[in-house]
């Protein structure tokens, strides 16, 4: 029997990469924010996590938090609705998520945030360079609390053809790859070559695994 993987962001570019490579090796369960056609949604804006919680039944092996907001908010303009926002959908639903479902996670299942290079680079948007700084954080302070599961972290440089990629001007694009090695993107399959390599390595726990082609 195929083992079951929950992923929020179920529509996200990494989710959908994931479940092509994926849907024959696991048993997928996407959340998605709000798509009437599928049977899971939730909205990380929400508070009410016990009504998602009352949907999710299986032995768990991975959770994937793929859902994010892209830095939309420069720090002159910034107010408290969108820094509340950022950290609310990265940081502090997935903490009350978890909270409800460790109990129906597997011995050992991985969970998994996604952070960016902004956490050391810092960011246009102050409250995206905050929340993903501050998953490394969570992922400790998570990984004390329920130590029959693993947390760990992949911090990404930009992804090719992603959203944020496709929004960006060519410049902007440009003087990201100038970063990284051999002036290249982060391709997709790379990613989730190593997600998929992180369910089962059990060696693996309290990473933040940096795949930003040596950002500096
Ligand atoms: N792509 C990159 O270059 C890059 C780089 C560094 C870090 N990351 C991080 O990697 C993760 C995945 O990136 P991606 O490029 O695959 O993202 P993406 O394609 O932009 O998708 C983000 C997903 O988050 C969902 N979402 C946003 N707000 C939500 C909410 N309130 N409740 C539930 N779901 C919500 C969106 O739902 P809808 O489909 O309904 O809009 C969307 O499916 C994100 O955390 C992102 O910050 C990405």
């Amino acid at each position: 029997m195929k083992e079951d993987v929950l992923i929020f962001g179920g529509n996200s570019f990494l989710a959908k990469a994931f479940n092509d490579k994926y849907k024959d090796a696991y048993a997928i369960h996407n959340v998605y924010r709000n798509d009437q056609t599928k049977q899971l949604n939730f909205d990380f804006e929400s508070d009410d996590t016990e009504s998602i919680n009352n949907k999710l039944n299986g032995n768990y092996k991975a959770v994937l938090f793929f859902q994010g907001l892209n830095p939309s908010v420069g720090a002159k303009d910034i107010d408290v609705e969108h820094f509340s926002r950022m950290l609310k959908v990265n940081l502090v639903t997935p903490t009350l998520l978890i909270k409800n479902l460790a109990g129906k996670l597997s011995e050992g299942a991985l969970v998994l945030f996604i952070s960016s290079v902004a956490k050391k680079k810092g960011s246009y948007d102050p409250a995206y360079g905050s929340a993903k700084a501050g998953l490394i954080g969570l992922m400790h302070s998570l990984a004390n609390a329920y130590n029959q599961l693993r947390f760990n972290v992949v911090s990404l440089g930009l992804v090719e053809n992603s959203p944020v990629f496709n929004n960006m001007t060519e410049d902007f694009r440009q003087k990201h790859a100038g970063r990284m090695f051999n002036d290249e993107f982060i391709k997709v399959e790379d990613v989730i070559n190593i997600v998929a390599e992180l369910i089962n390595n059990k060696s693996i726990n309290r990473a933040d695994i940096e795949i930003d082609g040596g950002y500096n």
